[in-house]
């Protein structure tokens, strides 16, 4: 039987792509602060501004392709059953070829009505003010925003607790209640890091790459399938 590899990526995972990460540089997202774009405030003080904003990221993911770190990850399902939880909002991992992978913080070519528990659906154009569900109720951005509800997450915590293997690439671990499912790896399971400069303890110092992701996981692939089985 295939052994459980349980991948947590985040934003790093994508920058080879031409995806902006959050944190590395001046505390701005694509020059706009966090809360004005990326909570449910900002979105109730100016919904034009939020939507637009989605609308380029949405653009901007159209125009970019995933990467090999992507692809690689794709493979590895040849020899592992890879669970795939990413807190990227893009669709890089899909289109790749994984075909396992859980969104714990939305996706962008998802919208859903802003009454809480609706069904989100999938949408590849603009979303503007004005756009409705089919009982007239506005549509918004299906992603999770600060201070809302990860509703994802007991999933998530049931997807590391199997874990047999598991790898951390490109996430700052800044954000919670994500970075917290490092504590649900089972105390059996071999860890591996992908991070140019993320500061983590971890026991084995070989399993820590501190690279780019297309150069770990080019490193890491040959590692992993010598211990497959
Ligand atoms: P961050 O921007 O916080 O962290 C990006 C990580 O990627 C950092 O640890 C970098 O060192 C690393 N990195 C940079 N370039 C890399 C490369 N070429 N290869 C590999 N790693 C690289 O992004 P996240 O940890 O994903 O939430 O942020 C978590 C959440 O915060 C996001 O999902 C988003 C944001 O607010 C929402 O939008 C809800």
């Amino acid at each position: 039987m295939k052994k459980n590899l349980v991948v947590l990526s985040g934003a790093g995972i994508s920058a080879e792509s031409g995806v902006r990460t959050f944190r590395d540089s001046n505390g701005l997202w694509e020059n706009h602060r966090v809360e004005d774009v990326a909570s449910p405030e900002g979105f109730e003080r100016n919904p034009q501004l939020v939507l637009d904003f989605y609308n380029e990221r949405r653009r901007q993911l159209n125009a970019v392709q995933p990467n090999e770190a992507h692809r690689l990850l794709a493979e590895l399902e040849q020899d592992f059953n890879v669970r795939i939880i990413t807190q990227n909002v893009d669709d890089l991992h899909e289109r790749a070829g994984s075909s396992n992978v859980l969104h714990l913080h939305g996706e962008l070519k998802k919208v859903r009505s802003v009454l809480p528990g609706s069904e989100p659906m999938e949408w590849t154009a603009d979303l503007n003010i004005g756009d409705t569900d089919s009982r007239g109720n506005q549509l918004r951005p299906h992603i999770v925003w600060f201070g809302e509800e990860v509703p994802e997450m007991a999933a998530a915590e049931k997807i590391v607790e199997l874990a047999d293997l598991f790898l951390l690439i490109g996430t700052s671990l800044q954000v919670y209640p994500a970075a917290g499912l490092l504590h649900y790896i089972p105390g059996d399971c071999e860890l591996f890091v992908i991070d140019p400069h993320l500061t983590l303890n971890i026991t084995n110092a070989d399993n820590f790459y501190r690279t780019t992701a297309t150069e770990g996981m080019r490193l890491l692939l040959p590692r992993l399938r010598k211990i497959r089985n």
